[in-house]
């Protein structure tokens, strides 16, 4: 089982999007240990894109995650990682397929919807940025033993 950091961006938020988007990781099989609403800060964001310092989005791409609430979660399941950067589909949602989250629901590289974990490092490096280990839950849900045997 592997964990997974997945964000909302503003612009879900602001457009309403929220509900459908987790509707998309429920209904896949995948299982929510963790969540919030929060407002990011500078040294958050900042942190978040470290490995983009230096390029040319780094700058809009920290204002855009700082301008509106993000629902910050962690999912969890076989292969969560790779299968959650599925439902999303490419970063840019003009060549992301069009039954993907951003193919369906985005326009624009720039306001993409949502950010999901690379690699199971990343996934650790970004759950703890955001989130205590007694913020995230363990629990058995059922329906649990008819995704895999
Ligand atoms: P990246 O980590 O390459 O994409 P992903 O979110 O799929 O892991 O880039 C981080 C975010 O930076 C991306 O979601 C949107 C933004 N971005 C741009 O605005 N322009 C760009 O050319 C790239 C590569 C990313
Ligand atoms: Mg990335």
């Amino acid at each position: 089982m592997e964990r997974t950091f997945i964000m909302l961006k503003p612009d879900a938020v602001q457009r309403g999007l929220v509900g459908e988007v987790i509707a998309r990781f429920e209904k896949k099989g995948l299982k929510l240990v963790g969540m919030k609403l929060i407002q990011v800060d500078r040294a958050l964001a900042e942190a978040h894109y470290a490995e983009h310092r230096g390029k040319g989005f780094f700058e809009p791409t920290v204002n855009y995650i700082m301008s509106s609430p993000v629902v910050a979660m962690v999912w969890q399941g076989k292969n969560g990682v790779a299968l959650a950067r599925e439902l999303m589909g490419a970063t840019n949602p003009a060549n992301a397929n069009p039954g993907s989250i951003r193919g369906m629901y985005g326009m624009d590289i720039s306001r993409n919807i949502i950010h999901g974990s690379d690699s199971v490092t990343s996934a650790e490096r970004e759950i703890a940025l955001y989130f205590k280990p007694e913020d995230l839950v363990d629990y058995q849900k059922v329906g649990d033993e008819w995704l895999s045997e």
